[in-house]
């Protein structure tokens, strides 16, 4: 099935989608976006993810722009491009405009969106995933969902680099905050603990989904500050994401953490995930 793109209103194939060298995206990183993932032929968490998308614009002062018509776009491009399971990207930019820093004045926003494929799984359900921690050195704003992501652009290849699979930002005072592209948990007494809802993390879609899988499931959750050592010695520590889903963190800074992939939380919470996407496609498949 063709991987497609969306360009004001137009679908063209992805290598037919080209962009003005003025739009503010381009030229400022003036531009929010989502990655949504689809389970069976249908989008998971839409809602949340466009109601992000909105609390993005409004924070930067973006115009404003109807959430149905992004809503309609984006339904309408999906069941196009008839992709069971793909990723579908949103990027929205402050429009095309000569180059100044200021805000263009009456300038519409550009949009853009993607469906391409997505792996049937994350990479590492039969593994888990070695990290190192860096020393965050992103803006005051990492709770808005910005294409500036020079920083974590930056920390994921270090992570490579040093032959470890992803890196987890760290504050200078040693409280842990998010990976490059997802949120971090760890376990430790069968309590799971995560990062509070502040500027310096994003708020995570699949966060929210894991925080309420607990509540359901009664495990005790704490959304408070932590910091590397807690991870050093966690009995499990996970990363949560759209692409990410739940994956499991063996190694931190090359020290073993836990048990490995043996039974533990992580598992349970990754199944309990993806039966909550596919029950969510097999309803609206019905
Ligand atoms: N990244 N933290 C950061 C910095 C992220 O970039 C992401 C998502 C997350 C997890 O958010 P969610 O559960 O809503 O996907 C946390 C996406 C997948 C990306 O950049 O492609």
């Amino acid at each position: 099935m063709p991987e497609l793109a969306y360009l004001n209103g137009k679908i063209l194939p992805i290598k037919k989608a080209m962009v003005p060298i003025e739009d503010r995206g381009y030229q400022f990183g003036d531009a929010v976006y989502e990655f949504i993932a689809s389970y069976k032929g249908r989008m998971f968490c839409v809602e949340e993810h466009l109601d992000r998308l909105e609390r993005s614009m409004r924070a930067l002062d973006f115009p404003p722009v109807s959430k149905n018509s992004v809503r309609d776009a984006l339904t309408h491009l999906f069941d196009k491009a008839m992709i069971e399971r793909a990723g579908i990207y949103i990027q929205i930019s402050r429009g095309v405009a000569s180059r100044t820093h200021s805000f263009p004045q009456n300038t519409g926003v550009q949009t853009v969106m993607t469906v391409t494929k997505l792996s049937e799984t994350h990479a590492y359900v039969n593994t888990g995933m070695a990290v190192i921690t860096l020393k965050d050195f992103r803006w005051g704003r990492c709770d808005l969902k910005t294409v500036q992501l020079l920083p974590n652009v930056l920390a994921k290849q270090k992570a490579l680099d040093k032959g470890v699979n992803d890196a987890i930002f760290v504050s200078d005072k040693g409280v842990v905050r998010e990976a490059t592209s997802s949120n971090v948990f760890f376990i430790s007494s069968d309590k799971i603990v995560t990062h509070p809802l502040t500027h310096n993390i994003l708020p995570g879609i699949t966060r929210i989904m894991i925080l309420d899988i607990c509540r359901k499931k009664k495990i005790p959750v704490e959304e408070r500050f932590y910091r590397v050592e807690d991870l050093y010695g966690a009995d499990e520590v996970f990363l949560t994401g759209t692409t990410t889903e739940v994956t499991l963190v063996d190694t931190v800074d090359g020290r073993p953490v836990g048990e490995g992939l043996v039974g533990g939380h992580t598992i349970e919470l990754y199944k309990a995930l993806r039966e909550r996407a596919t029950r969510h496609a097999d309803e609206k498949n019905e």
